[in-house]
């Protein structure tokens, strides 16, 4: 049965998104409405950027190919015939507003029914998307229900009860929404990427998707990989804890948490290195450590934050100066540190795999107040560099002593 001889119009889907990656949530939403609706055409269109989200670090190119190879590997031929890989989003090259895409479509297609395929999450947002009023008026929005989000009040549809599908269901958007069968499931590519940058593979995205991401090192893969190698088990389970909780502060303060979370995992890179290997790097790179001499005297221990940095810089191509700044001051501090300089500091010493009691009311502070929490942070610090009857860095000093007299 074709759309066409359903309604008496061609119906057009229009399945977009960032996929960052592709997972298996996406392309079960896409085989349902591709087989209750039969549309006669399906443009698929990645975002260059989408509005409401941070900007991917994943190029365009790469969020296109893996969802090609998702949509290849996963659904069944039949269901591929008529789609259509639309770069009307890409080309744009910049932030592109449904609206401005449903027009794209309408110019293509001035007589045809167009659906907006999405998950029951975006729904409770709707309203807030740009002319939304002028998308509904275009589109009939074909909704898969995400758990935990708004569903239809209705029983579940079998695949043969299609025309009951094609019937208006409760929904605050009016007659123009319309509620696939069954429940999709609860995975999202936010998900997806941290279990990567965790050091796992995630089994929520094909296979093909999977070994496109090895081959392109998309979501610092290479970071790991290299981490994983070079520093001990404990240190490496250190870095993924504090990329962690770096990555939580910097969106509780409103900071760049990918930023944050990049910082993390290469803030401590540097312990790679034996103390002489780093004393060596040091003298080779000709970093500027404040109190050199002294520090490669009395704690040779503190160069591997600058050490850090540099392989960030260097090995990583890491360029982003403030990312290159926090690892270099994440022990000890600087005279005017930025709120990313400060989330590293904190939650290095505030990490969930610190045995310490000080580090779990560091923590929770720092969830309120991360001044406060850089200031016990510093504290905790020197109360252990001197019961351990080791050399205080002046830079820790001055440190404390301009925090405590902010507060
Ligand atoms: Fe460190
Ligand atoms: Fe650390």
């Amino acid at each position: 049965m074709s759309s066409y001889m359903v309604t008496g119009k061609k119906e057009v889907l229009i399945c977009g998104g960032s996929f960052d990656p592709p997972h298996f949530g996406h392309l079960k939403l896409l085989r349902s409405a591709l087989r209750f609706l039969k549309p006669w055409k399906t443009h698929i269109l990645v975002s260059h950027q989408t509005p409401l989200k941070n900007p991917s670090d994943t190029s365009p190119q790469d969020r296109l190919k893996m969802t090609q190879l998702a949509v290849k590997q996963t659904l069944p031929s039949p269901l591929q015939r008529n789609l259509i890989w639309d770069l009307f989003e890409i080309k744009n090259k910049r932030k592109t507003y449904t609206c401005q895409t449903i027009r794209h479509i309408r110019r293509l297609y001035p007589h045809a029914s167009l659906y907006l395929l999405m998950g029951s999450d975006c729904l409770s947002d709707f309203k807030k998307w740009k002319r939304w009023r002028e998308i509904l008026k275009e589109c009939t929005l074909l909704v898969g229900c995400r758990p935990g989000f708004a569903s239809p009040k209705s029983k579940v549809l079998s695949p043969k009860s299609y025309k009951s599908l094609i019937r208006p269901r409760t929904s605050d958007l009016g007659p123009r929404t319309l509620f696939l069968p069954g429940v999709f499931p609860d995975i999202s590519s936010t998900q997806t990427r941290e279990i990567i940058q965790n050091g796992k593979i995630p089994h929520a995205i094909p296979k093909s998707v999977w070994r496109w991401i090895q081959k392109r090192n998309l979501y610092g893969l290479h970071i790991h990989l290299w981490l994983r190698k070079k520093l001990k088990r404990d240190r490496y389970l250190h870095t993924l804890a504090v990329a962690r909780l770096a990555s939580q502060l910097a969106e509780r303060h409103h900071q760049d948490s990918r930023a944050a979370h990049l910082a993390g995992l290469l803030h401590d890179a540097g312990r790679s290195f034996s103390l002489r290997q780093m004393a060596d790097y040091s003298r080779r790179h000709t970093l500027e450590v404040p109190h050199q001499k002294e520090v490669l005297r009395r704690q040779p221990i503190l160069l591997h934050a600058y050490v850090s940095a540099e392989i960030a810089k260097k090995h990583f191509s890491i360029t982003n100066s403030e990312i290159l700044n926090a690892i270099k001051h994440h022990t000890l501090g600087s005279s005017s540190m930025s709120s990313l300089e400060k989330v590293l500091y904190v939650a290095d010493i505030a990490s969930e795999d610190r045995g310490f009691p000080e580090a779990k009311k560091i923590r929770k502070v720092a969830f309120r107040d991360l001044d406060q929490a850089l200031l016990e942070a510093v504290q905790t610090k020197i109360r252990y560099v001197l019961s351990a009857g080791q050399w205080l860095h002046p830079q820790t000093i001055l440190l404390w002593n301009q925090y405590k007299n902010h507060r």
